[in-house]
């Protein structure tokens, strides 16, 4: 899918983000996640900052990434609300160059589904995060069920087109062929969402 149907995709889609960036259950794994959270932190593809009320402004020095303007707008009305300072940048992670080792944390929630190489994006970020530094991760994709499993491989080309994102994606997998060094993962829902706690090599 060309680069700006995929922008406009997410444009279309940052009311709903906004308006679920509290929803539940996936605050309780955002909480989860990044509760040790501090330092310098890189958050790329970073939506409507539905992980902003987890990070402490006393202890986060924020960047955060998205090639949406209308996800970053939203962002930026959640950084307000909580007072959370945050360096915002609308740029391509996949084409995106930073300097290497600039940041203590880096943070995907929800993004691996949506690059076209995410092992590409993984590799990049091990490469923005200092050596030893934390990569926290929360990500959907193909089921541990196998049923659930087939059925997600059957709908991916309608959802892709749909939402932008792939839902078939082995992303433990993904994680594990990356040159990222995982320390703990988690899976829930039928083994579709993943918790990632890794560090950087
Ligand atoms: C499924 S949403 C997740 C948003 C947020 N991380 C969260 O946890 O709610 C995917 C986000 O990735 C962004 N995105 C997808 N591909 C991107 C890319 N190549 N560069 C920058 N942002 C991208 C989209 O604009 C969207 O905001």
């Amino acid at each position: 899918m060309k680069k700006n149907t995929l922008v406009r995709k997410f444009n279309k889609q940052a009311s709903m983000y906004e308006r679920n960036s509290r929803q539940r259950t996936l605050g309780m794994w955002r909480s989860r996640l990044l509760q040790d959270i501090h330092g310098k932190v890189l958050e790329v593809a970073v939506g409507a900052g539905a992980n902003f009320p987890y990070y402490n402004r006393d202890t986060v020095d924020l960047t955060a990434v998205d090639f949406s303007p209308e996800m970053l707008n939203s962002a930026r009305r959640m950084a307000s609300e909580l007072q959370l300072k945050v360096s915002f940048q609308e740029q391509d992670i996949e084409t995106l160059e930073l300097p290497e080792r600039s940041f203590d944390c880096v943070v995907s929630t929800l993004s691996l589904c949506s690059y076209d190489d995410p092992l590409a994006v993984l590799n990049k970020m091990n490469r923005w995060c200092r050596p030893g530094g934390h990569i926290y991760l929360l990500e959907h994709g193909i089921s541990s069920n196998r049923l659930l499993g087939f059925t997600q491989h059957l709908v991916n080309p309608v959802a892709r087109r749909i939402s932008g994102c792939h839902f078939n994606r082995d992303m433990l997998q993904i994680v594990h062929d990356s040159e990222v060094e995982i320390v703990n993962t988690e899976r829930y829902w039928g083994g579709m969402v993943h918790l990632i706690w890794a560090v950087s090599t």
